[in-house]
């Protein structure tokens, strides 16, 4: 085969688009078509508005949200070529909510837009309200379906990089579960290999992500020998809904865009001791006001001690002033998911804390999606370009997905790489785990989750992150007694990925003795550019090194 994409959300089918017709191409994922963090985004994709002045003003806004790290050039690449990449996404049917008159008539075709945190203007485009990420990938999986030589592999999970001479020159695959067809494990051979399989949310006990977001293709990045950055900075949303029983759902920023107000227990809307946005403001901004509101509310009732990234209570969304926007229509998914636990948007509070969500690290590439090894790319949220910086602004992550994989396609295809013929290797027979490592699996992926969130969540410090490190160890240490032969299975597959990926987030987590963005020390509150205005970069040798972009 040509060209091998892991992943099946936005990037990876973008970028599966820009390779057809230039030779076969096989997308692999480990759920079915439309599982991914791409199919859940809500709020929207944030473009610049038609008239050509607004493309500086969301590069500068793209900016001042990252904190001091942006690397300026993968920001204007995603807001020049951003506007291009909306335009071929309609053009392939892709149905953005239209604007109305009070009648409800159709106004000269133009879009709605809405506004998010850190933007100056309302620039966001939504679809069916609030699904504007499932109807992007309906739009883009049909368009892709449409092209002859794309294949897809559903339930296929990836479980070794192949490399020959320092070049990827292929991958191991197996079946990831699901009622396909149970396929033996096999070695394919691929001219370029492209992770585009998405974030790493599950490795906090507390995210607004799907369980498919386990990092793995990061994971296989490194274990290959790539180099990640920026592993620090995981985003942290907001509001995410804090009830008991209930998962942690996003509740979309576009919310506040709207005009929601935030409220402590005391019913203050307490946002105006923290930023003069408000509501508005960063997101890395307003997830620390609900922690430390949260802290304090839980401080008054119960005594208990301070840094408590697990327990903190919740804050509340309050949208009941509002009147010229019918809230139902609006936000019809977010509607019906709270209906199912009693609450209403129009006449509620509902209860909302952050919880992981997003991150702005990962593969290192260039800004076409090369990594650190020939033959490997990466684009979307497995890569990172620096275009994020320290702190993801809002709805800029389905734009990341579509420009920078339609840029590593056409990278993919200049580089121009042959097909390298590895030696005929038998894959050995992998043992699945019985039912009691099974369950040693779960319990090593569940205590690492709970601490990542303890210790490597909205606030950190340094002794919690060297407790973290001690769990990741005994996580590490537990897999490595069950790997003394070769094992299969999804959840292996995964317990090791999040492991990996846990570990690079603390260690570039200690590194950074300063705060930024996302990342939080309290016992280094402030921003120190003299020393850390750099990326973090893990390398080969394991270690975390600062280097300016
Ligand atoms: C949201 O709707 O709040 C999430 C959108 C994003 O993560 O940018």
């Amino acid at each position: 085969m040509d060209f091998l994409v892991v992943g099946a959300g936005v990037a990876g089918l973008r970028a599966a688009v820009g390779l057809a017709g230039q030779g076969d191409v096989l997308v692999v994922t480990k759920e079915s078509l439309g599982e991914s963090n791409t199919h859940y985004a809500q709020g929207g994709i944030a473009v610049a508005a038609e008239d050509g002045e607004d493309v500086s003003l969301h590069l500068e806004d793209t900016v001042r949200a990252g904190d001091g790290l942006v690397y300026r050039p993968a920001a204007e690449a995603l807001v020049s070529e951003g506007p291009l990449r909306v335009a071929e996404l309609i053009e392939w049917g892709t149905n953005f909510d239209l604007a109305t008159d009070s009648e409800g008539r159709r106004l000269n075709g133009q879009f709605l837009r809405t506004r998010e945190g850190a933007h100056s203007l309302a620039r966001i485009l939504h679809a069916n309200g609030d699904a504007t990420g499932a109807e992007i990938s309906r739009a883009l999986l049909a368009h892709a379906r449409g092209q002859k030589c794309i294949r897809f592999a559903e339930w296929t999970q990836v479980t070794r990089l192949l490399t020959e001479g320092g070049r990827v020159v292929g991958a191991e695959l197996e079946c990831a579960g699901g009622t396909g067809a149970q396929e033996p494990p096999r070695s394919v051979r691929a001219r370029a290999v492209l992770l585009a399989s998405g974030g790493a949310g599950q490795v906090y006990a507390e995210t607004t992500n799907p369980a498919v977001a386990t990092g793995d293709g990061i994971a296989l990045a490194r274990e290959a020998g790539a180099e990640l950055a920026d592993m620090e900075f995981y985003q942290f949303h907001p509001t995410a809904l804090a009830l008991a029983g209930a998962p942690r759902f996003l509740l979309s920023e576009a919310l506040r865009g709207e005009g929601a107000y935030l409220r402590n227990e005391r019913g203050e809307r307490f946002m105006e001791r923290y930023h003069p946005l408000l509501e508005l403001a960063p997101r890395d901004v307003v997830a620390r006001a609900i922690a430390r509101e949260g802290m304090a509310s839980q401080d008054r009732t119960s005594g208990e001690a301070k840094n408590a990234n697990p327990g903190t209570r919740p804050v509340y969304l309050d949208m009941r002033h509002i009147r010229n926007v019918d809230l139902h229509r609006r936000f019809p998914g977010i509607s019906a998911f709270l209906a199912r636990y009693g609450l209403d948007l129009a006449c509620d509070l509902v209860p909302v804390r952050p919880a992981a969500h997003y991150l702005m690290g990962g593969i290192r590439t260039d800004l076409a999606g090369r990594a650190s090894l020939a033959g490997l790319y990466a684009a979307g949220e497995a890569a990172c370009t620096g275009v994020h910086g320290a702190n993801r602004l809002a709805s800029n992550s389905l734009l990341e997905g579509l420009v920078f994989g339609a840029r590593a396609a056409q990278a993919i295809l200049a580089d121009g790489l042959p097909l390298v013929r590895v030696r005929a290797e038998r894959l050995q027979a992998a043992k699945p785990l019985r039912p009691a490592e099974e369950q040693r699996v779960e319990d090593a992926i569940a205590g690492l989750r709970s601490a990542m969130w303890a210790h490597a969540g909205v606030l950190r410090e340094e002794s919690g992150l060297r407790a973290g490190m001690a769990v990741q160890a005994e996580c590490e240490a537990a897999l490595a007694q069950l790997a003394g032969q070769p094992r299969s299975g999804r959840r292996w597959t995964e317990a090791r990925a999040l492991s990996r990926v846990a570990g690079a987030i603390l260690q570039s987590a200690l590194a950074r003795r300063e705060s930024r963005g996302a990342h939080f020390r309290s016992d280094h509150p402030r921003r120190d550019d003299e020393n850390f205005q750099k990326h973090s970069e893990l390398g080969r040798d394991g270690r975390v090194q600062f280097e300016k972009w």
